[in-house]
C-alpha cells in the first residue's frame, strides 16, 4: 500500500496522491476512474465539488500555508458516573 500524501497548493486545491478513497456522507465511494491523484476544492467555488475545477484562479482565491505543529489533542473527557 502506498502512502497517501496531501499537499496544500498555494492559492489552490488540496492535492491528494497515493492510496485513497473519497466517500460521500453515506460512505459511498466516488468512482475515480483509475485516478491515483486528484485535487479537492479548498476555495468553495468549484462547480464540481468536492473536486477542483480550476475556479480558484477565476475568483482569485488566496491562501498560502506553511506546515506547522498543531496544538496538543485535548485530554479525553471522563466517562459519566453510572
Ligand atoms: S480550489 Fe480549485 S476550484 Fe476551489
Amino acid at each position: 500500500m502506498r502512502e497517501t500524501k496531501i499537499t496544500v497548493r498555494p492559492n489552490g486545491p488540496l492535492r491528494v496522491e497515493g492510496d485513497f478513497t473519497i466517500c460521500d456522507p453515506e460512505g459511498n465511494a466516488f468512482d475515480l476512474a483509475g485516478r491515483t491523484a486528484i485535487s479537492l476544492c479548498r476555495c468553495g467555488q468549484s462547480q464540481d465539488k468536492p473536486f477542483c475545477d480550476g475556479s480558484h484562479k477565476r475568483v482569485g482565491f488566496e491562501s498560502v500555508v506553511k506546515a506547522r505543529q498543531l496544538a496538543a489533542l485535548p485530554a479525553p473527557k471522563p466517562l459519566p458516573a453510572s
